[in-house]
């Protein structure tokens, strides 16, 4: 009965909010709503909850094997059984229709390995009565005779749905998995968001998003909950000019909208006319942003300090430098991306004459900047945190020239798919960048793994807190192995980047670094090292790791929480420690989570 409640409960104890005041929408409705749903779920629950109580008892308990192996019998026992039943329902069959015993049962064909034809004869259907020719899919009714491939279908599609949702703080290990992915792993008191998110995912939680249409207003909601709200309605993609309205708030100076993609060009406008005082605006999807809404925005938003703009393809060059000239000066962090159509190096050489206080300046997915932008984005004199991917080639030397200006103010740095960019680059990086906590240089095939284990020897930054060196491999599949000299981030490299970093490395992507050696791996993951923040790391495409290999990663990795492994294929059959989650194994789907302290286990 939380509903609705639920997310008002623990906004209200959480933040000391009125109830009432927070969310005015159709509560009653909702609730009889969720306890009729909820008692028509139950009723046909009930049906199916003896028949999966078996199964239900292995998805929640955790057990160790030897339960684990009573539970197996026990499911073969059930199994058998079922086997048995549906024999005799064969033989009665059998009987009637004067042909020899068979099974119609897939399962029990399955049991006793036997390929024997299947009947293909025809039978009444028990529910419709048309007549109908017997398959291995033919489903057993009510009454136990057989039914058509449309009533199968039908019963098939009810039990499906009639299946018990798991609601509130019983959540199963298929949620605790997706909690896991999410972050959401910490155990204690949660968040007001965390809360919201989990409430999203139960059934009472869709109530927000699925009712969103009811509701009003979202009243005084703190500005982290609205922006959390606006995430869980993008995502659902009901972000539209009528919910738009419920985050037009003129006291507040930011807006984040993850899905635009359904607002019109006066909704842009809106958005600037009910918020002056806007300073971070974060629109992506903006696909019918136009320069009549740039110029709205230029005349009556005049605080805007942070902008990010996804896809706003209608927005001309000349705009854009209208807007560098207007307001570029106080335009401290800069976010543009999935730019196709205009943001040329011309405009490029406007923004960085005229934004010269951006401290943060992101373009992903653009397709005009070339090697002037480079040069350009060299000379802005405060950068502090840059991030670029071009879709054009630029040569090695203007990427160089950039870190060699804007290195020593860089605490982070992303460079991906900067196709040319050689040892030069590296060098340049141990050279001018000593206060760096994050480095992604991805996708790249041609700076060698002498080149990375020379940036990352004696450099006087400090450890990386994020590194991405995905996808710095050679790419001649002629050669898997690859050059004699290794190409990438390979054995080296990969050692001496853990010697500079292991001490506070949090998030770690080496996906597809394919010239790393087993040796590489077993020397860092040694039993006597250990990475103590190590949360996140991707090792996927790494063939030669092995089931003891990321059983070592989790011994060196005591605060692991994610480790993607894609591609990985000898990690067959590992004992993932609890709380972690082990994503894109073989057998991702009964990856096994222990119960219990690893370490001690293990030790
Ligand atoms: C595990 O299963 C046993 C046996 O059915 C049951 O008694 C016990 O309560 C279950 N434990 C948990 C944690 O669900
Ligand atoms: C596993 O179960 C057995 C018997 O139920 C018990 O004696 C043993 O202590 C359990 N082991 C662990 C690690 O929980
Ligand atoms: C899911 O996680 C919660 C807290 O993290 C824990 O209390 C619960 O036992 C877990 N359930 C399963 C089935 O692992
Ligand atoms: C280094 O980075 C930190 C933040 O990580 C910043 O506070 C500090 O001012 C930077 N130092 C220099 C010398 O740039
Ligand atoms: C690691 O990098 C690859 C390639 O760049 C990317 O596809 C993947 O999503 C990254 N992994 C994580 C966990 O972000």
């Amino acid at each position: 009965m939380e509903s609705v409640t639920y997310i008002l409960s623990a906004l209200s104890s959480d933040m000391g909010y009125d109830k009432t005041k927070l969310i005015r929408m159709n509560l009653n409705k909702i609730r009889n709503d969720y306890e009729r749903r909820l008692r028509e779920a139950e009723r046909q629950a009930e049906r199916e909850r003896r028949e999966n109580a078996l199964e239900e008892e292995e998805y929640d308990n955790n057990s160790n094997e030897t339960q684990e192996k009573n539970k197996r019998k026990r499911k073969e026992a059930a199994t058998l059984a079922k086997v048995k039943q549906s024999k005799e329902l064969a033989r009665r069959k059998a009987r009637r229709a004067g042909e020899p015993d068979d099974d119609d049962d897939p399962i029990a064909g399955m049991m006793y390995q036997k390929s024997r034809p299947l009947p293909g004869q025809l039978e009444n259907c028990e529910i419709c009565s048309k007549r109908f020719t017997v398959t291995a899919y033919s489903k057993t009714g009510p009454n136990g005779g057989l039914l058509c491939a449309k009533c199968s279908k039908e019963i098939a599609d009810e039990e499906k749905k009639a299946k018990p949702k798991k609601t509130g703080p019983k959540s199963g290990r298929r949620q605790n998995q997706s909690n896991l992915l999410d972050g959401l792993v910490q155990r204690g008191a949660q968040s007001l968001v965390e809360m919201c998110t989990k409430a999203r995912r139960s059934i009472n939680g869709h109530k927000v998003a699925d009712n969103i249409n009811d509701v009003e207003e979202f009243g005084d909601l703190p500005p982290q909950l609205l922006h959390r709200l606006s995430q869980i309605l993008s995502k659902r993609r009901v972000i539209t000019p009528r919910t738009l309205q419920l985050f037009l708030r003129p006291d507040l100076d930011s807006i984040d909208i993850y899905d635009c993609a359904k607002l019109e060009t006066e909704d842009y406008e809106k958005i600037f006319a009910f918020m002056p005082s806007l300073v971070h605006v974060n629109l992506r999807f903006a696909s019918q942003m136009k320069d009549k809404v740039i110029e709205y925005m230029m005349d009556r938003n005049p605080k805007v300090k942070h902008l990010q703009l996804d896809a706003a393809n209608l927005v001309s060059d000349t705009c854009w430098r209208q807007l560098f000239i207007k307001l570029g000066a106080q335009f401290e962090s800069l976010k543009l991306s999935n730019l196709d159509s205009s943001l040329d190096d011309e405009t490029i050489d406007v923004m960085s004459r005229q934004c010269t206080n951006l401290r943060r300046l992101k373009l992903k997915e653009c397709w005009k900047p070339g090697d002037k932008s480079l040069d350009a984005i060299s000379r802005l004199p405060k950068l502090e945190h840059l991030s670029l991917e071009f879709l054009r080639e630029t040569q090695c030397e203007n990427v160089v020239g950039m870190i060699e200006k804007l290195g020593p103010n860089l605490q982070t740095l992303s460079l991906q798919s900067f196709h040319n960019a050689d040892d030069r680059l590296l060098e340049t990086i141990h050279r001018q960048c000593q206060n760096l906590s994050k480095l992604r240089l991805a996708d790249n095939a041609v700076c060698t793994d002498k080149g990375y284990a020379n940036l990352f020897t004696d450099w006087s930054n400090p450890p990386l807190r994020f590194v991405d060196l995905s996808s710095t491999r050679d790419v001649d599949n002629a050669n898997p192995d690859g050059p004699a000299e290794p190409v990438g981030l390979a054995s080296q490299g990969f050692v001496a980047l853990m010697k500079h970093s292991g001490s506070k490395i949090e998030t770690l992507n080496i996906s597809s670094c394919r010239h790393i050696s087993r040796a590489a791996f077993e020397e860092v993951f040694n039993k006597d090292q250990t990475y103590p923040q190590l949360k996140e790391l991707d090792i996927s495409f790494h063939t030669t790791i092995d089931d003891y290999l990321v059983t070592s990663i989790f011994k060196c990795c005591p605060a692991i929480k994610k480790l993607v492994a894609f591609a990985c294929f000898r990690v067959r059959d590992v004992r993932v420690p609890v709380g972690v989650a082990l994503i894109g194994g073989l057998r991702a789907q009964d990856s096994i989570i222990v119960e219990g302290d690893f370490q001690g286990e293990l030790s």
